[in-house]
C-alpha cells in the first residue's frame, strides 16, 4: 500500500524538509495577528476574522483566544467544521438558498451561533421556515451590494423591503448589515482609495441610519478585508471588519492593494531540482502554487524572476550576470494569494527559530459546500 509524505516531527529543522511545503513564520504570524487586533481595538471597532484564507480550526482558535470577536466563513461546510471544532461564534458572509442546506445551518445553532448573510426574499423566506421547523432562531444579516456588484441588495426600497421582511420573518433575528468593499481594494493612490472605500461604507452606513429611523434597530455593521482593513476599521458607524488573509500576507496583498503594515508570514519552501545558464527549475508548479490573482514571488531575493508555472514545475528567468541558487538549494517563496493556494496543501509548518514548531492540518480543504 502506497503511503503518504511523513509529517515531519517538530524541531526539524528546515533544512531537512522535503518540498514543497508551506511554511508559516510564527513570530511574523503573531506579529501580524497582534497588528490586525490592536488596530481595530484602538479604533473601537470588532475583529471577525475571515477564515478562508487558512479554513484551519487551530488558527481561528489562535485567532479567538487573541481577542476575534469571532470567525467569518464563506461556506457551510467551513461553518460546520469550525463549530464541530468548538468555534464560533460565526458570520456566515454568504447566501444559503435551498432547504437542505438551510436545514443545517438551523442544526448548527443549536450548539453555535452562526449569522447568515441574506440578500433577496427567497433566501430568507426559506431561512425563517428552517428556523421554525427546528425550533431555532437563526440570525441574520441584510447583505448589501455596496459597488462591488457581486451579490446584495441595493440601497433604498429594496434594501428598506428586504430588512423589513427579515424583521418580520417568525424564525429570523436581523442583527444588522454587511457589505464588502472588494473593488476598492486595488485603487491608487491612497487618498482616492480612502474616498472609494468611505463611499462603498456611506451605503451601509446610510442605510443603517434610515433603517434604524423606521424602528429597525441594526446593532451589527460588517464589512472589510485585508486590502483596506486600516480605512474601514477606523470609519465610524462600522462595527466589525473581517479581514483574514492579513496574518498571513501574500504577494497580492503587498504589490496590488499595498498593505505595508504586515509582513509575509506565509511562504511556500521549495527546493531547485534544475538549471541551466539561463533559468531555475523548482519543485513547485500550479498544482502546489497558485497564480490566481498574483504570482508568487522570491522571499529575500531578486536574482530570478518567474517565467511561468506548469503543473509540478516552477520555472524562473536568471537575471544576467546573476550567479543563482544551485541544484539542491531551498527557496523560499511568498504566495501569491493565501486563499489558492493554502487550499492546494494538507497542512502548514508552523517555523520559529529555523525549525518546526507547530504542524496545522488545513482540515478545511474541500469544504466547498
Ligand atoms: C465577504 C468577504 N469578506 C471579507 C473578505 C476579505 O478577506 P481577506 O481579508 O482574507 O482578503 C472577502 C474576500 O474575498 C470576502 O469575500
Amino acid at each position: 500500500m502506497l503511503t503518504r509524505t511523513p509529517v515531519p516531527c517538530p524541531g526539524t529543522a528546515i533544512e531537512e524538509l522535503d518540498t514543497p511545503v508551506l511554511l508559516v513564520d510564527l513570530d511574523v504570524f503573531e506579529a501580524n495577528l497582534a497588528t490586525l487586533l490592536s488596530y481595530c481595538r484602538n479604533h473601537g471597532t470588532l475583529w471577525r476574522p475571515h477564515s478562508k484564507s487558512h479554513k484551519c480550526p487551530a488558527i481561528a482558535r489562535l485567532q479567538l483566544q487573541a481577542g476575534a470577536c469571532g470567525i467569518t466563513c464563506a461556506k457551510l461546510s467551513e461553518a460546520e467544521l469550525m463549530v464541530a471544532n468548538g468555534i464560533g461564534p460565526v458570520l456566515l458572509a454568504n447566501q444559503l438558498v435551498t432547504r437542505s442546506k438551510l436545514d443545517r445551518l438551523a442544526r448548527l445553532q443549536e450548539r453555535q451561533e452562526v449569522i447568515l448573510a441574506v440578500d433577496g426574499p427567497s433566501g430568507a423566506a426559506l431561512a425563517g421556515q428552517a428556523a421554525c421547523d427546528h425550533g431555532v432562531c437563526i440570525p441574520v444579516v441584510l447583505e448589501m451590494d455596496i459597488g462591488m456588484n457581486r451579490v446584495g441588495v441595493r440601497a433604498g426600497e429594496s434594501a428598506r423591503q428586504l430588512a423589513r421582511r427579515l424583521a418580520d420573518t417568525p424564525g429570523l433575528e436581523l442583527r444588522g448589515l454587511m457589505g464588502y468593499e472588494g473593488h476598492v481594494l486595488a485603487v491608487q493612490p491612497r487618498e482616492e482609495k480612502v474616498r472609494a472605500c468611505h463611499q462603498a461604507l456611506d451605503i451601509l452606513l446610510e442605510t443603517r441610519t434610515r433603517l434604524e429611523a423606521d424602528g429597525l434597530p441594526l446593532p451589527v455593521v460588517s464589512a472589510g478585508g485585508t486590502g483596506c482593513y486600516d480605512i474601514t476599521a477606523a470609519y465610524p458607524g462600522i462595527t466589525e471588519i473581517q479581514a483574514g488573509g492579513g496574518v498571513f500576507m501574500d504577494a497580492m496583498y503587498r504589490y496590488k492593494f499595498h498593505v505595508d503594515t504586515l509582513d509575509f508570514a506565509l511562504t511556500c519552501l521549495t527546493t531547485v531540482t534544475s538549471r541551466s545558464a539561463s533559468h531555475v527549475v523548482v519543485d513547485a508548479g500550479f498544482k502546489t502554487l497558485s497564480a490566481y490573482h498574483q504570482p508568487p514571488t522570491l522571499l529575500d531575493r531578486d536574482d530570478l524572476q518567474l517565467r511561468y508555472l506548469s503543473a509540478e514545475h516552477g520555472v524562473f528567468d536568471l537575471q544576467p550576470n546573476a550567479k543563482g541558487p544551485a541544484v539542491g538549494d531551498q527557496l523560499r517563496l511568498v504566495v501569491g494569494y493565501s486563499d489558492s493556494t493554502t487550499v492546494l496543501h494538507d497542512r502548514f509548518l508552523g517555523i520559529r527559530n529555523g525549525r518546526v514548531e507547530r504542524i496545522w492540518q488545513i482540515e478545511g480543504r474541500g469544504c466547498l459546500d
